[in-house]
């Protein structure tokens, strides 16, 4: 315990420079000290549905090394550190018995971070949902968001004595559709368009803990989303584009700003307009329930119609209901195959400010390159230099341009388990030996480091 005050969201005169990392992706020991089964551990282990093949089980074994990741981290000199807590950890069957030793590693984590004066940002849910839970229907059933408000709790009970800057969700947008719908991701279910069933009830989720949370003095919650531009290729692609504008980005803003989903989403899901579903009162907690939003951002999107006997059965099982919808990225392209436009995040950033009012954190922002390993473990990688300088350079345009941002955060600090792509991508600041765990810093962590020491 430290006598640091917590610190919350900072006034508009100060701007928190961070990085990130996400349970699963990075602390392996999914067996140790009581943690219990996540849907990602069980989703893993099916065959095809990880590239590689391989899990989280060790990954960055960060749950053993943080003292590593710490003295990175001041060598960093970041402001804020965005990490995640993995409620299978806190509480392993999703309800009931509660862990106490996972709740020790997060205090050693928090703990760490304030005396090398790094601001702690917490995110309570990285996608990885205890199993118990998605045996019981997971996001779809409408407990689960009960479930959450209560685990939030228990970890805002141990750690909001020291942490004051919270995100409930990251990306529900894949949370559901990718985990619903387009199933390749955990559970790796294909619901359709009940994937918004679960959406509604992510948003309740947030809604339920942001609330008990706040009450409980937490501090500042907010929730992460990819929102995104959505740029249609050409005039007759203007209705695929709104269809993808409702799922990716109106699903999540519009309860939280208006308490309402559009005619659009309703016409798309019908559960939507279901009392059973969105009950009395829902929208009413939702709206207004965040006090600041996570934007993640990575490329844009440009929706088109599909050409005569095109098919795109990635775009249709991640967007239900929007018929005959396709992607056409413009080069140059990622390792991952994203398109790269800074103009998109300027745009982003001062729209979502517009629509929301809200003070906003890019709370994710990197690019997945192809990185040269010399035998030194050096990655001398020039291509993540580029994308994070001209992103940095949107994030101030948009700035100038009125959008109140008050942090930036790199994704990521350590190459990690990059969901179904595996160890396959990588995003990092820092080289990890897959064999040894090794942490190296790149090219560009020295360019970050030089950057946030620049800017403060
Ligand atoms: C985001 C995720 C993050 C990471 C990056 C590359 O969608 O939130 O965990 O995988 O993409």
């Amino acid at each position: 315990m430290t006598s640091r005050p917590p610190t919350g969201l900072p006034d508009a005169q100060t701007f928190l420079w961070g990085t990130a990392t996400a349970s699963y992706q990075v602390e392996g020991a999914t067996t140790a000290d009581g943690r219990g089964p996540s849907i990602w551990d069980t989703f893993a282990a099916l065959p095809g549905t990880v590239r590689d093949g391989k899990d989280g089980s060790v990954a960055c074994d960060s749950y053993h090394r943080l003292d590593e990741d710490l003295a990175l981290l001041d060598r960093l000199g970041v402001d804020a550190y965005r990490f995640s807590v993995a409620w299978p950890r806190v509480v392993p069957q999703g309800v009931g018995n509660v862990e106490g030793r996972g709740l020790d590693y997060y205090d050693r984590v928090v703990d760490g971070l304030l005396e090398r004066g790094i601001t702690p940002m917490v995110t309570l849910y990285h996608w990885d949902l205890p199993q118990a839970l998605e045996s019981r229907g997971g996001w779809l059933n409408r407990d689960t968001a009960e479930a959450f408000a209560d685990y939030a709790m228990v970890v805002t009970e141990r750690l909001a004595d020291r942490v004051g800057l919270w995100a409930t969700h990251n990306e529900p947008w894949c949370a559901a559709l990718l985990g619903y719908a387009a199933g390749v991701h955990a559970p790796g279910r294909t619901e359709g368009t009940r994937a918004l069933v679960a959406a509604h009830h992510l948003n309740l989720g947030h809604a339920l803990a942001a609330h008990r949370m706040r009450e409980a003095g937490a501090g500042d919650v907010g929730i992460v989303h990819n929102l995104n531009t959505v740029w249609p290729e050409r005039p007759e692609a203007a209705d695929v584009a709104d269809g993808v504008d409702a799922i990716r980005n109106r699903v999540w803003i519009d309860p939280l700003v208006d308490g309402a989903y559009d005619e659009r989403l309703r016409a798309i899901a019908p559960e939507l307009a279901d009392p059973d579903v969105v009950r009395e009162g829902d929208l009413d907690l939702i709206r207004g329930s965040a006090d600041w939003i996570g934007v993640n951002y990575y490329t844009p999107d440009r929706p088109d119609v599909l050409d005569e006997g095109e098919v795109d059965a990635g775009a249709a099982a991640a967007y239900p209901g929007v018929e005959g919808l396709t992607f056409r990225p413009r080069g140059p392209l990622t390792d991952i195959g994203w398109e790269t436009d800074d103009r998109a995040l300027t745009e982003l950033l001062v729209a979502t400010h517009e629509r929301t009012g809200l003070p906003l954190l890019v709370t994710e922002n990197g690019a997945a390159c192809v990185d040269a390993v010399a035998d030194d473990c050096r990655v001398d990688d020039q291509d993540r230099i580029t994308y994070l300088r001209d992103h940095l350079a949107a994030l101030e345009r948009a700035r100038e341009q009125g959008a109140d941002v008050r942090g930036y955060v790199c994704w990521t600090l350590l190459d990690n388990f990059e969901w179904a792509e595996g160890y396959t991508k990588t995003f990092g600041l820092v080289h990890i030996d897959p064999e040894t765990q090794d942490r190296t810093p790149k090219a560009s962590f020295d360019f970050y480091a030089d950057h946030v020491a620049r800017h403060r």
